[in-house]
């Protein structure tokens, strides 16, 4: 081994570490920006070995796609809102994917015009991670379009539709078979069908999912793109690549499963159950709606607050869209002040992606040990004055506990409804995500206060000082 290839392996094992490190101390809020600073030290690091490595190879190419890649991440970083989020890691996901994919396509043309039979190892590998990078892709796209809301967030469903699916799979399987037995030399019309039968398989698998579940799916393709990396790995004999792509695949199966469990749904529901129309549907109020609401103004919840001895925020998606946690952490200070006991009960799908409330409530500097996780939040219920819901919906409604025919029936929840007083922050009698009553509202012990979250937070804040 020469000494630049001893180094290089030493330098991966470096980076490994540094992701592996890095993904550890994600797992706590105070920490996480700190892992994600090791994670892209790591991430430097291995760019650089992989520059190294080339050397001689196309320098401007090289430095033209890491200035123009560099440019679009940190723009896109700098300026994405919070609540777009999502979108914004859909695309870096379906990058991911084209580069596996892309990497597949130019192994297979260096291979047809060199005429050399590829090694079984590297034409199973080169196929499969063609067909996963080329799903997760164009499904990444769609998945962003959709959230975007350039295409409609709606489940698009058609007659015959898992058929469709199902021999388009057929197709794939069956030229991907052809492509592994002629040792990588397929003809490039067959081998075109096949990229382009992967991408429309992407395509149409995301179309009938609604625009709100788009989180799930975006993380089944993140560990779609793991899995297609990990393999261009054993493609390219690259070390790095096969452990990178497996801690992706690794995790991004793992926030899947964990974020269809706290909705309590299948996963196989979420991908072919056509649930969740894009949030805040007409669907309640074409149902009638909750008729008995009781609306209060900022004065009269200010003067529960100001005298109440334990408070405790619900913050939802509302909250995220309002931008509102730096004027609940003023009212929460201003509450502090007067001797108030202030918590925050943190559902884990409040919002619209993993960890969404944490991330906000970091942003604005609220001390962790204030939030509750959902068992340590719904024990101290019974013994709050006043729950104060910010823009939080159906991690909210009772129905989830007690009526079967909800689409939301067995998803835990927070039980608000046992806090002495519940007042409901959001703008209007609109559903939330799964389109459904809160029959919240309509409870004796239930108040709303209409308006724009941060504006409504506001106006406590100045009331609550003015007492
Ligand atoms: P939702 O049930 O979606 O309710 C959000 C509420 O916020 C709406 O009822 C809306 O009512 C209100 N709102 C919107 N903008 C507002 C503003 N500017 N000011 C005040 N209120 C505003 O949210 P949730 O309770 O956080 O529940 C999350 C849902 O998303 C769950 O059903 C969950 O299963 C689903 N989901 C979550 C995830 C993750 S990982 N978090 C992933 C996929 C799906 P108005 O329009 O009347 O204001």
């Amino acid at each position: 081994m020469t000494t630049m290839a001893l180094t290089a392996s030493l330098l991966d094992l470096v980076a490994i570490a540094l992701f592996i490190l890095g993904l550890h101390f994600l797992n706590a809020p105070p920490t996480a920006r700190f892992g994600n600073r090791l994670a892209a030290v790591g991430m430097f690091i291995a760019i650089v070995i992989a520059l190294v490595q080339t050397m001689g190879l196309g320098w401007w190419a090289i430095a033209i796609g890491i200035i123009l890649g560099g440019a679009i991440g940190v723009i896109a970083a700098v300026r994405v809102k919070m609540t777009a989020m999502p979108q914004m890691v859909a695309l870096y996901n379906g990058a991911g994917g084209g580069a596996a994919a892309t990497i597949g396509v130019v192994e297979y043309y260096v291979a047809l015009q060199d005429a050399t039979a590829l090694d079984p190892i590297v034409s199973v590998s080169l196929v499969l991670s063609m067909i996963i990078g080329s799903i997760s892709l164009a499904g990444s796209i769609i998945a962003f379009l959709k959230l975007q809301e350039v295409m409609t967030g709606r489940p698009i469903t058609y007659p015959g539709q898992q058929v469709v699916n199902a021999l388009i799979l057929v197709v794939i399987v069956a030229l991907g078979a052809w492509f592994i037995a002629s040792a990588g030399s397929l003809p490039p019309g067959a081998f075109l069908g096949l990229l382009a039968a992967a991408l429309v398989l992407g395509v149409l698998f995301v179309l009938p999912i609604g625009g709100a579940d788009m989180p799930v799916v975006i993380s089944l393709l993140n560990s779609f793109t793991g899995l297609a990396v990990a393999i261009t790995g054993f493609e390219l004999d690259n070390v790095l690549l096969i452990i990178c792509g497996a801690l992706v695949g690794a995790s991004g199966t793992i926030l899947t499963v964990d974020m269809s469990k706290a909705m309590n749904r299948p996963l196989t529901n979420v991908l072919f159950g056509a649930f969740g129309a894009a949030g805040g549907t007409e669907t309640a109020a074409a149902g009638g709606g909750p008729q008995n609401v009781r609306s209060v103004n900022a004065d009269d919840v200010a003067i529960m607050l100001a005298y109440a001895n334990k408070v405790m925020f619900v913050p939802g998606y509302g909250m995220a869209v309002a931008q509102a946690q730096h004027s609940v952490k003023a009212l929460a200070d201003q509450l502090e002040n007067r001797g108030v006991h202030v918590f925050y009960a943190i559902h884990p799908v409040a919002g619209r992606m993993p960890g969404h409330m944490n991330v906000l409530l970091a942003e604005a500097n609220v001390p962790y040990e204030e939030l509750l996780d959902l068992d340590a939040a719904n024990a101290e219920f019974p013994t709050t004055d006043v729950a104060l819901v910010i823009g939080a919906n159906d991690v909210t409604n009772p129905a989830a506990r007690s009526v079967k025919s909800s689409p939301i029936y067995g998803m835990p929840i927070l039980d608000v409804d046992k806090a002495g007083n519940v007042i409901v922050l959001k703008r209007s009698m609109r559903s939330g995500f799964a389109g459904i009553d809160n029959p919240l509202y309509e409870m004796p012990n239930t108040a709303m206060l209409f308006g724009d979250a941060k504006a409504s937070v506001d106006a406590l804040t100045a009331a609550v000082k003015a007492l």
